[in-house]
């Protein structure tokens, strides 16, 4: 079965195919991403109605390029899936819309997946992939959760952000720092450059005793150490500083995901989303992960932020479990805001 997977909840539009393996795991046959990053730059940040716009413009010529790419003909493709959300609601409509009628064309069902779900399962395109069950640490650009994952759409949440992700925590530093739109990977980059023991910023619940995040204060401390900083920064502060504000998350990132493992008896953790790319993340997560005597899944680098691949995979798995509730009246519906753990226990439908 081919799965052709749309991504427009936010400032990318990604298209994928995917092809389902009896007893093995799905195939990605092609994708192809367009990023807007150049469109909003000028913003500081995303701008919906751009977002939106832009959408419309890239989504047919990418899906053509994919099926030319894939050596595939639209008639081939058995399921066409589209991320239902949570996202911008004017963008998530721009992929919805299309991926629906292009269904309701060929005769097929269309599929709405959780983009979180996408972020989740996104490993799966790696070699090795990893085997039920396992922790999650998704850290996106909006959402920093740990999740006990039994199976495909089996999920429970064992903490989370109680204000700002870690992406957020990212990119409003960045921000603050003068690095633009988007600001984690621009951080990151500057952090190279610097010694992340100048300065002493918070690691807010790092021994709270659960599995939560807060990153809003030390956004606020950033900007303190910033403005302390005044007249007197220079390229080497900026990078120490840059440098600080990435150990601290860091710090809370990789406490919270051992515990977990510790908490759950785990021996398996998946690192998803934006901010799954950070290398510092990774090395740290690497070797406290070694001493406990666990494994780490990552995605394949390119498809740590959002992509087409990992919303037509989720399609794909969820579609190989019988899991999948699938429309064929033209019908459809986004949802911008739509926790993960409600697809857990949700009535399921065989396809
Ligand atoms: O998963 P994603 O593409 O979009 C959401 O679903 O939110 O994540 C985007 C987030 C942004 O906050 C971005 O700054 C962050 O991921 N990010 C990074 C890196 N690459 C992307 N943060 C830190 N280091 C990176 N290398
Ligand atoms: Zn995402």
């Amino acid at each position: 079965m081919k799965v052709l997977g749309f991504e427009s909840s936010c400032d990318e539009t990604g298209v994928a195919l995917v092809e389902t393996r009896p007893g093995g795991v799905p195939r990605l046959l092609a994708e192809a991403l367009h990023s807007q990053v150049d469109l909003h730059a000028a913003y500081g940040g995303v701008v919906p109605e751009l977002a939106s716009r832009d959408h419309i413009r890239r989504v047919l010529p990418l899906a053509r390029q994919v099926m030319q790419q894939a050596g595939c003909t639209l008639a081939e493709v058995d399921l066409v899936a589209y991320t239902r959300g949570p996202g911008l609601a004017g963008a998530l409509l721009v992929g919805a819309g299309v991926a629906v009628a292009l269904a309701a064309a060929l005769g097929r069902p269309a599929l709405g997946v959780h983009h979180l779900e996408g972020h989740l399962l996104s490993p799966f395109l790696a070699e090795p992939a990893p085997e039920f069950p396992f922790v999650a640490l998704l850290v996106s650009g909006g959402h920093t959760q740990l999740m006990q994952v039994e199976g495909v759409g089996r999920y429970t949440l064992l903490g989370e952000t109680i204000d700002d992700a870690a992406g957020e925590a990212f990119d409003k530093s960045a921000k603050l720092l003068g690095l633009g739109y988007p600001g984690g990977p621009a951080l990151a980059r500057l952090a190279e450059f610097g010694d992340p023991a100048a300065y002493a910023l918070p690691r807010p619940l790092l021994h709270s005793g659960d599995l939560d995040f807060s990153f809003a204060g030390l956004k606020t401390a950033v900007m303190t150490q910033h403005r302390k900083l005044g007249a007197q920064a220079c390229n080497q502060s900026l990078a120490d500083l840059a440098a600080s504000t990435q150990a601290a998350i860091v710090d809370v990132l990789v406490a919270k995901a051992l515990k977990a493992l510790k908490a759950t008896g785990s021996r398996r953790l998946v690192v998803a989303g934006g901010v799954g790319a950070n290398l510092r993340l990774r090395e740290r997560l690497n070797a406290g992960a070694a001493k406990l005597g666990a494994c780490l899944h990552y995605p394949p680098l390119a498809l740590c932020t959002d992509n087409g691949a990992m919303i037509a995979l989720a399609a794909a798995l969820r579609l190989q479990q019988g899991l999948a509730a699938l429309e064929t009246d033209g019908a459809f519906e986004v949802r911008p805001r739509w926790p993960l753990a409600e697809l857990s226990g949700a009535v399921l439908v065989p396809a």
